[in-house]
């Protein structure tokens, strides 16, 4: 394992999937975790990363000078690159030298073990104020830039190695490169991690969790939580019930795709529960999008527990249902700030939260993986593409995409537009290309408009095209002119009552990606 220490900014999980991508597993771990703590966790490597500090800063995180003594090999960069130098005897200024965004980097190769084979001139993202003047004894500099005398260090002996800019983002045009030489010549990895390992390992620990006993999963229709239930099924079969809640907030095509699609590749044994009429009975005369939500999350959960009584009560003399299984990832880990311990179920989760009463245990087998890793595992295990590389949907479905009241027309009209936007965006071969497209249906809004011979007084609906790499923020995506004006006739066509396409073109921030 090679260990990332997060000194507090968002660089920890971009390095940590850095690193997976050059196939060596890696972990993050907070800087406030005890050093002794750390090595006992046996890393092959430590990454230090960079945080919106500078070393001079009050209550600036620090490191205990055994990380480098430990003879672990250990890499910084930006911020992990100063308190390296400053720690082992360098020298950082605080110059009010600020270098900020792509920076031309000077490489000295020779001797080099970060460098070898990248070109002398090489572009890389800086974002520091204070530089470092001279490198700690025994380091050779290897790199600078018009502003820092020393922008990269290395001492091979050690293995302790150092660069000032972010080598982890996609800017810096040598970086991953520079990252594999430090796993594989610095610290002697091999590059042999794979998601194929993680299906083998999960696949055993689970069987040895499980034993004889029965577990459950809810199913979305999302990509986490599908991927967990194949690697499940894979590890226990029939010991594993996935429950389907139809709420009647789905989009056109998706109850049936998980009966068939899902069904079809795992074999897995599926209870749907019919549960429209509750849904549409609970959220009848809500407008408030907060309400709605509560209300979805909490029928979700009576339903999930409804369905779960009835698995046993159908088989009684089996097994008891002590597990759940969660499709939570790493961001989420880390970002609860766990990483260790027994999880506490949370309420941001698909469904609108399950309660932490819940007398289960969890079983979250992809616990340790970032998303585009949780598309590969489903890619292994068989899943067909369109479950795999499907665009995120909120749990609470078209429920909070249709501002005002949801009613069962209303949800029928906006399932009708948004399959057509769906089609024709596939049609044109932008899936890949968008994060996902919202379709909205402003049903307290009606706006005149002309249709046949005749006036017409319907409602609009927004199409929300974003680009996102996470969702936290997004851009409005510039779809083709074509694109939308086929979507907009087709909309305006085919469904009744809509007489008017508009477009959202907002970034977030300031407007979130659903509308509600
Ligand atoms: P916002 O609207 O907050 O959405 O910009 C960010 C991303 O999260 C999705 N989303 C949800 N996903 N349960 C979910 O599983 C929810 O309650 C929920 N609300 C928003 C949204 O589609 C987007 O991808």
């Amino acid at each position: 394992t090679v260990l990332v220490v997060d000194f507090g900014a968002q660089y920890a999980q971009l390095i940590a999937r850095r690193v997976r991508e050059a196939r060596v597993y890696s972990e993050i771990v907070p800087s406030t975790m005890p050093v002794a703590e750390m090595l006992a966790k046996n890393p092959a490597a430590i990454v230090l990363s960079g945080g919106p500090s500078s070393v001079y800063a009050e209550h600036a995180p620090t490191v205990d000078r055994a990380l480098f003594e430990a003879g672990v090999p250990v890499f910084g960069m930006c911020y992990g690159f100063q308190l390296m130098a400053t720690t082992l005897g360098g020298t950082v200024d605080n110059t009010g030298a600020r270098e900020y965004g792509r920076t031309p980097l000077h490489v000295s190769k020779s001797g080099s073990t970060l460098f070898e084979g990248t070109p002398d001139e090489q572009s890389v993202w800086m974002s520091h104020g204070d530089a470092c003047s001279a490198a700690p004894e025994g380091f050779t500099v290897t790199a600078s830039t018009d502003v820092v005398p020393v922008a990269a260090f290395e001492n091979d002996e050690k293995k302790l190695y150092g660069v000032q800019y972010h080598p982890e983002v996609m800017h810096s045009t040598h970086g991953q490169q520079v990252l594999e030489h430090f796993l594989y010549r610095g610290a002697g990895l091999t590059p042999d991690w794979t998601t194929g390992n993680v299906i083998d390992e999960q696949v055993a620990a689970i069987r040895d969790q499980v034993g004889t006993k029965r577990a459950i999963c809810g199913l979305s229709g999302g990509v986490d939580s599908a991927v967990a239930a194949a690697l499940v099924q894979k590890a226990i079969g029939s010991q594993l019930t996935c429950v389907y809640v139809d709420h009647g907030l789905m989009r056109k095509g998706e109850t049936e795709q998980v009966e068939k699609d899902f069904v079809a590749a795992t074999g897995v044994q599926l209870k749907v529960v019919d549960a429209q009429e509750r849904f549409l009975a609970a959220l009848a005369g809500v407008s408030d999008p907060e309400e709605k939500r509560k209300i979805i999350g909490r029928e979700f959960i009576r339903v999930f527990e409804q369905a779960q009584a009835e698995i046993v009560a159908e088989a009684p003399g089996d097994q008891p249902v002590e597990f759940l299984v969660q499709g939570t990832l790493y961001p989420d880990v880390v970002e609860s700030g766990g990483g260790t311990g027994t999880a506490n179920i949370k309420s941001h989760h698909n469904v609108g939260g399950l309660p932490e009463d819940l007398e289960f245990q969890l079983i979250e087998p992809l616990r340790k993986l970032f998303k585009d890793e949780v598309r590969m595992v489903g890619q292994e295990l068989g899943l067909p593409d369109e479950i795999v590389q499907r665009q995120p949907f909120p749990g609470p479905g078209l429920g909070i995409r249709i501002v005002g009241e949801v009613t069962k027309d209303r949800l029928d009209l906006l399932r009708e537009a948004d399959a057509i936007a769906r089609e024709e965006l596939t049609e044109a071969g932008l899936d890949r290309d968008i994060w996902q497209c919202p379709v909205v249906l402003l049903a307290d809004v009606r706006s005149v408009g002309v249709q046949g011979d005749g006036r017409t007084y319907g409602h609009p609906i927004v199409l929300r095209p974003v680009s996102s790499e996470d969702a936290m923020t997004a851009d409005w995506s510039r779809l083709p002119y074509d694109v939308l004006a086929r979507i907009s006739t087709r909309i305006t066509n085919e469904v009744a009552d809509v007489n008017r396409v508009v477009l959202d073109v907002t970034s977030k921030p300031p407007g979130t990606i659903e509308w509600e």
